[in-house]
């Protein structure tokens, strides 16, 4: 059985946007993953978040890692496939993901497999994707299953997206985050379990404020009010 320390060594050499933190994540979200049910990753670029769930994985799990690799706004494209499918290969984890090329709403519109498990958001940042990306794939998933977001609290889409539907959600409720990836679980939630929910949700809007201000420090050159809105040294925004 792999470690997640063995796991976390492969996949910080891979090109990608995660903290150590949220790699644990992924890789213990994978080790939940139900018996029948299936993982799901929208967004795979060069498969650092694939290589963590891939071998977080019960023995008979499976991903399907879903990107069209042809995104120049992420540095998507042919090389991105090949190194995808490298860090598959030297993670020893390629029978077990399976690859949809092209995009989280055709893969949802098509879907056919088992429920949903865990779904893992992480693929354009925009409100409009964002939203696509959770009506897809909301209808596939089990009760219990796991939806974890990359990027809420920080890039201002998905922050919008991830509000608009989860906010006062009957049926997912928040169960935490680490740094820009927010944790929800899907089931049926009683009023008070959804004021809850919503109330640490909008807790979070503080944390969102800090690193939209960082970003707009950064962009505008003003690196003193930068380093003000830090709580750390190279606070990273992810
Ligand atoms: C932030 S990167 C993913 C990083 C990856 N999860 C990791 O941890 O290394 C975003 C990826 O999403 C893909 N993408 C963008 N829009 C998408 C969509 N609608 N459906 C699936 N993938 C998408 C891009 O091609 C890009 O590779």
């Amino acid at each position: 059985m792999t470690t997640f320390e063995q796991a976390w060594q492969l996949a910080s050499s891979i090109e990608g946007w995660l903290t150590e933190s949220q790699g644990r994540a992924l890789f213990e979200a994978g080790g939940q993953l139900a018996p029948g049910t299936v993982a799901v990753e929208i967004g795979s670029h060069r498969g650092k978040s694939a290589v963590l769930i891939g071998l977080g994985l019960p023995s008979n799990g499976r991903l399907l890692a879903v990107d069209p690799f042809d995104d120049p706004r992420w540095g998507g494209g042919a090389e991105s496939l090949e190194m995808f499918r490298t860090a598959l290969e030297v993670a020893g984890v390629t029978d077990r993901v399976d690859l949809y090329r092209g995009l989280s709403e055709e893969a949802s519109a098509t879907w056919n497999g088992p429920l949903v498990g865990f779904l893992w958001v992480d693929g354009a940042h925009d409100r409009i994707s964002t939203l696509k990306d959770f009506d897809g794939w909301m209808p596939h998933m089990a009760i219990g299953g796991l939806i974890y977001v990359h990027d809420a609290f920080s890039a201002v889409g998905t922050t919008r997206a991830v509000l608009e539907r989860f906010l006062f959600s009957r049926h997912v409720v928040y169960e935490g985050c680490e740094r820009t990836m927010v944790k929800f679980r899907v089931g049926t939630a009683s009023p008070m379990v959804r004021l809850l929910s919503a109330l640490r949700l909008l807790r979070r809007l503080g944390f969102f404020s800090r690193m939209v201000a960082i970003k707009v420090a950064r962009r505008r050159g003003l690196h003193a009010w930068e380093r003000r809105f830090m709580r750390v040294e190279n606070e990273p925004l992810i």
